[in-house]
């Protein structure tokens, strides 16, 4: 036999996507803050649900019905508006596959979410960074990057891995500023974290504009993210698409009950939130003191935090410190911050110890 496959020249672009570690280069399990889940788990009501959830013999709602209409109780959306999927991952990857091909371009932000490169190359789209200011989202670049082949826009509010935030009306102007053929794409992973009172406006735009399309997961505050199962809500016309493409039974039994409790303990997902909040602001201002070795955390309003060490102290020597210490965290020369280590927030004792390891390294290396 002669020959073999060959893959497409733009999936033969691809990098893999690389998940947060779990263990240290010599194998040993660390605590894990690399790959922003829940440390204070999952809610019990959710866990209970999903030890019962059914005859596994037999294959999950294809429609998550049950789920989807508890998401539109509690958010106010048409339940005909929802889609599930298997984690946001999965919609945010076929948003792209819907609607860019080969010769179209897809625009985020320079240091955005790893994915949306691969997103967009997966279906042969040219994948395009718009420049960043001080690592954050910068409307007005995003516009200037539109072109007519642009044809999706992802952001995500909050962004990973740099926590920035968007505020309602930079929102709106992004939007507003788009022609109506391009999808906006707004990536609400961290949305829970969010301190309600600052709610950017998302489910507005996807319930008003034909193309806005809001992704959330219930991997983060919800603490399922071994369940993989993400949301969409967005106009009927980009549900409906968007259903075509997906797996036909794309969350699991198990995933469906657990996340419909969890939909239904809102108290643990406000305490997850509360948690994060009090943990992430002490956590910062203890890094902040180390602001004279060229320690600086960044403003989030997520379940983490990127450091950035422009000091002696460099991030893979902080990187490698901390795992040395017992915690595993990001560090990201591959997204262009080599500088950056990305911090989850674990629980008040692990980010006190983390703080004091880092202000130790930080003075050693003076
Ligand atoms: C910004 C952002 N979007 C989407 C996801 C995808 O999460 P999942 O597929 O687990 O819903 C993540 C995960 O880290 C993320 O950080």
């Amino acid at each position: 036999m002669t020959g073999a496959p060959v893959p497409k020249s733009w999936i033969s672009a691809i990098h893999a996507y690389v998940p947060g570690k779990s263990a240290g280069a010599d194998g040993r399990p660390l605590t894990k803050l690399s790959a922003n889940e829940n440390p204070l788990g999952t809610s019990p009501l959710a866990l209970a649900a999903r030890a019962e959830p059914g005859a596994p013999s037999l294959y999950p709602d294809p429609d998550s019905t049950a789920l989807r209409a508890a998401l539109g109780e509690l958010h106010g959306i048409d339940p005909a508006r929802i889609l599930c999927g298997t984690g946001s991952g999965e919609l945010l990857t076929l948003a792209a596959s819907a609607f860019a091909g080969p010769g179209d371009e897809v625009l985020y932000v320079r240091y955005g979410f790893a994915l949306y490169e691969i997103a967009a190359r997966r279906c042969g789209a040219t994948p395009v960074e718009a420049p960043d200011t001080d690592y954050g989202a910068d409307v007005d670049a995003l516009l200037a990057a539109v072109t007519e082949r642009t044809r999706v826009v992802y952001l995500a509010n909050p962004n990973n891995p740099t926590g920035s935030f968007l505020p309602r009306v930079e929102l709106a102007r992004l939007h507003a500023g788009l022609p109506g053929n391009v999808l906006l794409v707004l990536d609400q992973a961290y949305a829970e974290y969010v301190d309600p009172e600052d709610d950017d406006g998302s489910f507005e735009l996807a319930a008003a504009q034909a193309n806005v399309l809001v992704t959330r997961t219930f991997s983060k505050a919800y603490g399922l993210a071994g369940d993989r199962i993400g949301w969409a809500t967005g106009a009927p016309a980009l549900v409906e698409i968007m259903n075509r493409l997906r797996g036909p039974f794309n969350v699991s039994l198990t995933g469906q009950a657990a996340a419909l409790a969890g939909v239904r303990d809102q108290a643990f997902v406000a305490h997850s939130r509360e948690h994060n909040a009090a943990v992430r602001e002490r956590f910062a201002s203890q890094l902040a003191a180390l602001g004279n070795h060229g320690v600086r955390p960044l403003p989030s309003e997520a379940n983490f935090i990127l450091v950035l060490f422009e000091g002696a102290l460099t991030g893979e020597a902080a990187y490698n410190g901390l795992a040395e210490r017992g915690y595993i965290t990001r560090w990201l020369p591959g997204q262009g911050l080599p500088h950056g280590l990305r911090i989850t927030i674990g629980t008040s004792e692990q980010m006190d110890e983390i703080a004091r390891h880092l202000r130790d390294l930080a003075q050693a290396a003076r």
